[in-house]
């Protein structure tokens, strides 16, 4: 079985409050730990992963692995690109629990390797477009969201999926300061999150994910700004609410809910009509819902476009 009923849980599988406590004091502790003398920017070994290869080819060339593993957003290390290559190692990705909980038939929590196990993983190779007009091109190795959802039964008034990354000054030092409301949060419409594009990833390259990209499990989301695809996943939510996420609480009107990608719709303070590719020189002309507009525009007949940003 691989997500144990409610009546298995132990209280220390899901929010345990004594822990957190205790980790509570540990941070006051520890408090004057600075990101200093930590260094290197390789990520740590990683072992292959089975997985089926990509079925939808995309004719755009691989961004290189040490561009993939070294230019990242990853807040909870810093907010310099090479922060996360640099100071992410200070994470434990391994033990890891996700807890899924909320609106469904079967919440509970599993182990990360166990998830692994259980659920078939896939190659898929997408365009990846970041809020700050970058983009890349990466295989990511993951599983299809729909299929861990579907797995603990959705109740019929579930409406969104919430996604909380670990909070843990003392592994994430970023999180000392409050460049935003920790945990750092995502969420997504309930039919978004069971597209069949929609992956939790768990490697990339064919490799278990670095932690800089978000280990041990991100969402990726390739019709989305890259602000959606959370990291380091602890705690997946069933919800009838739209649930607060990180962006929209630190700017609400630079960063909509829905994030798609849209060219014709500038953000506040530049254009999001063109991008830089990581090791292009020329910039290229984004397009709507990154390139995926067929897979995903019928999710949001009838909505106002510019709200979609
Ligand atoms: N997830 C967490 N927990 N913290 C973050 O700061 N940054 C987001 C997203 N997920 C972020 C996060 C942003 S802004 C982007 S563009 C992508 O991660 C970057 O993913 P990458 O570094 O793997 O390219």
């Amino acid at each position: 079985m691989l997500i144990r009923n409610a009546p298995d849980l132990k209280d220390c599988d899901v929010t345990d409050e004594g822990l957190y406590l205790k980790r509570r004091q540990f941070i006051a502790g520890a408090a004057g730990i600075s990101f200093a003398g930590i260094g290197g920017a390789t990520p740590a070994a990683a072992a292959p992963l089975k997985f089926k290869p990509n079925r939808m080819e995309i004719d755009e060339t691989k961004t290189p692995l040490a561009d993939v593993t070294g230019y990242n957003n990853f807040y909870e290390f810093g907010t310099g690109k090479e922060d996360p290559a640099k100071y992410a190692k200070m994470m434990r990705s391994r033990p890891w629990t996700l807890s899924i909980d909320g609106l469904c038939e079967r919440p509970g929590s599993v182990d990360i390797d166990e998830l692994i196990r259980r659920f078939p993983l896939e190659e898929r190779i997408y365009r990846m477009r970041c809020v700050e007009a970058w983009s890349m091109v990466i295989p990511w190795v993951g599983l299809p969201l729909a299929n861990l959802l579907k797995s603990v039964g959705p109740k019929s008034n579930a409406k969104y999926v919430a996604f909380e990354t670990l909070r843990d000054p003392r592994q994430m030092p970023g999180q000392r300061g409050s460049v935003i409301q920790w945990p750092y949060r995502e969420a997504l419409r309930l039919d978004e999150a069971m597209n069949p594009l929609v992956l939790l990833a768990v490697g990339l390259y064919g490799q278990t994910l670095p932690n800089q990209n978000g280990a041990p499990i991100r969402l990726v989301v390739p019709w989305k700004y890259g602000f959606k695809g959370i990291k380091s996943i602890v705690r997946i939510r069933l919800t009838d609410r739209r649930p607060p996420t990180s962006w929209q609480m630190l700017a609400p009107a630079e960063y909509g809910f829905y994030g798609n990608v849209n060219p014709a719709v500038d953000h506040p303070r530049w254009s999001q009509a063109k991008e830089r590719r990581i090791g292009e020189f020329f910039r290229r002309k984004t397009l709507p819902f990154n390139g995926y507009g067929e897979q995903v525009a019928h999710l949001y007949r009838g909505l106002d476009p510019r709200k979609l940003y």
